[in-house]
């Protein structure tokens, strides 16, 4: 085990980094020096994820359980200062409020809501006196009426109300920020129901990011004052224009749902 001196950039957590945006996020961590701690609740993906990338540590972790938030930041300070922590689990059970179980309404907001305030609260407590940089991943669907996504656009919007709450009360050492992608090609994006409100809308507006893209947009808010960044920027504006008017945006869904299910068949090829 190498303990990191303070000329490194120190240990960083990484949850839900198993795969996707998360294991994109933990790369890029590895490759500018700091001691990785990858986390996920599927343990063995974590493990092998850490494994393959460099990072110091593959742990177990259900970011619902506060206790276990705890022992990641503690296994981060076995191998340097930690000083970034992102925030990045999350689950996306897409449906109208009406069609979605009572089960996967809770489990969006247990892992999006409380996995993050839970996540950050762990965070300060570790950086101790030092501050450091928290970076959650919320999403372009927390900015705005999504519908067909209405509890994850919920869970999402909560993370960025309390980014900015818990960047403005943390001392300056401490910088909170939230990241608002727009549709990642992921396994979460994959499965989401294909013929759905909320995936069509997902289409509706210009390619599908990468994780590499998304990743690299996380990753440069450490050490930035800036608190929320949407990717790409332009469909942030568009999605704040939704919410400033959201009966207007209420007669726009059936405009952009047709233009998705357009850009869906024209990926397929049908
Ligand atoms: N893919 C997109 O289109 C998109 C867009 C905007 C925001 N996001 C957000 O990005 C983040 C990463 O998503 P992704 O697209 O890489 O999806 P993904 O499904 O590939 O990765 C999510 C990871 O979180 C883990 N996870 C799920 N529940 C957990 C729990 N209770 N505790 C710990 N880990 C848990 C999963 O095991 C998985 O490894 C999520 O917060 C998601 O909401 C995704």
């Amino acid at each position: 085990m190498t303990s990191r001196n303070s000329t490194t950039p120190g240990s960083a957590v990484v949850t839900g980094g198993a795969r996707g945006i998360g294991r994109g996020i933990a790369e890029r961590l590895v490759a500018r020096g700091y001691a990785v701690v990858v986390t996920d609740v599927d343990g063995p993906g974590a493990e092998r994820t850490a494994a393959e990338i460099g990072a110091v540590a593959g742990l177990v972790h259900d970011v619902r359980d506060p206790g276990a938030h705890a022992a990641a930041a503690a296994e981060a300070a076995r191998h340097g200062v930690l000083t970034a922590w992102f925030n990045n689990a999350g689950v996306g059970d897409d449906g109208r409020l009406s069609e979605l179980s009572e089960e996967a309404v809770r489990r969006l907001v247990e892992v999006n809501l409380l996995g993050t305030l839970w996540g950050m609260r762990a965070a300060i407590d570790g950086f101790g006196d030092r501050g450091g940089d928290i970076v959650n991943t919320a999403s372009l669907a927390g900015l705005g009426p999504v519908p067909g996504y209405s509890v994850y656009a919920a869970s999402k919007a909560a993370i960025v109300s309390a980014t900015m709450s818990v960047d403005a009360e943390t001392p300056r050492r401490v910088r909170v920020h939230a990241v608002c992608p727009d549709g990642v090609q992921t396994a979460m994006l994959d499965g989401q129901d294909p013929g759905g409100l909320g995936n069509a809308l997902v289409h509706s507006g210009g390619p599908i990011l990468t994780v590499d893209t998304v990743a690299e947009a996380a990753v440069d808010l450490i050490g930035s004052r800036r608190v929320v960044r949407s990717v790409p920027g332009w469909r942030g504006g568009v999605v704040r224009v939704g919410a400033i008017a959201p009966g207007v945006a209420k007669l726009g869904t059936a405009v952009f749902a047709a233009q998705g299910r357009r850009a869906i068949s024209r990926r397929s090829g049908s």
